[in-house]
């Protein structure tokens, strides 16, 4: 769509320490200076572990690097005796400026139940971060229910309670397509973004239909972004393996339709 500037993410995981990530941000900066890319045409964010967190907003701030921030994760409590949790309020002191919330890491390898998913969407957006809400199928859903009973499922859960003006993104990632080789067919993509769509319209609303960016996320590379940016509801990407390799991150921002 016209009035919603793509959006590529790359979600590091747990990959890059922070002195990597600071070297790596800045040469990813130089390899987009370097190919003349239109800083404006396209929004670019990373999330990085939160150990970096710091080191690289420092860094992005003492070159004007123009990228977002994102942290991967965050608690539903505010502050107290939480052992390992990282508040909403700490992030946005760190000038995070995004984070996911129910990536399929962690829902299967912690527990994270659709529950604990809306909780901590409305703890992001309590604090002004925009959630960057991830939704997808396993392979087993979509042999049973298809490609999108499941991620529809889960954002509507997502968004219950949210306000219509909130500012938030979504990320379909077919479990199955992350870090497998094996991306969704772009008509696939499609077909379920329109559907989330449709969901953002039901709980909040026509506006926020049109204004909310939705991504596809699993095995994007640079030969397969554009593919995807060309279907309507295909708002940009959410990047794993691909993010972590300069080159190529700096080839999947620079997608050409
Ligand atoms: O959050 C992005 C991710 O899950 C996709 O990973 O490695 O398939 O791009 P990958």
């Amino acid at each position: 769509g016209m009035i919603r500037t793509p959006l590529i993410a790359g979600n590091w995981k747990m990959n890059l320490d922070h002195l990597q990530a600071v070297a790596f941000v800045q040469k990813l900066h130089w390899a987009l200076k370097d190919a003349k890319h239109d800083f404006e045409s396209v929004d670019v964010s990373v999330f990085p572990p939160f150990t970096d967190l710091r080191s690289v907003q420092t860094l992005m701030d003492a070159d004007k690097i123009p990228f977002g921030l994102g942290a991967q994760d965050l608690s539903v409590h505010e502050s107290g005796a939480y052992t390992g949790e990282i508040s909403g309020a700490f992030l946005k002191r760190l000038d995070v400026g995004s984070v996911i919330i129910g990536h399929s890491e962690r829902r299967e390898y912690h527990a994270e139940g659709d529950d604990i998913v809306a909780a901590k969407v409305k703890a992001a957006l309590k604090h002004g971060l925009v959630p960057v809400i991830c939704v997808g199928e396993t392979a087993e859903d979509l042999e049973t229910h298809g490609a999108s009973a499941v991620p529809v499922g889960q954002l509507e859960i997502a968004l219950d309670g949210v306000d219509a003006a909130a500012d938030i993104v979504v990320a379909y990632e077919p479990v199955w397509a992350i870090g497998s080789g094996q991306a969704a067919t772009p008509e696939q993509a499609q077909e379920v973004c329109a559907k989330l769509r449709d969901v953002v319209k039901t709980k909040l609303g026509d506006d926020a239909a049109a204004r909310t960016r939705i991504l596809y996320g699993g095995s994007v590379k640079a030969a397969n972004i554009a593919s995807f940016m060309r279907q309507p509801d295909v708002d940009g990407a959410l990047v794993g393996g691909a993010s972590l390799i300069v080159d190529e991150f700096a080839s999947i921002i620079r997608f050409q339709k």
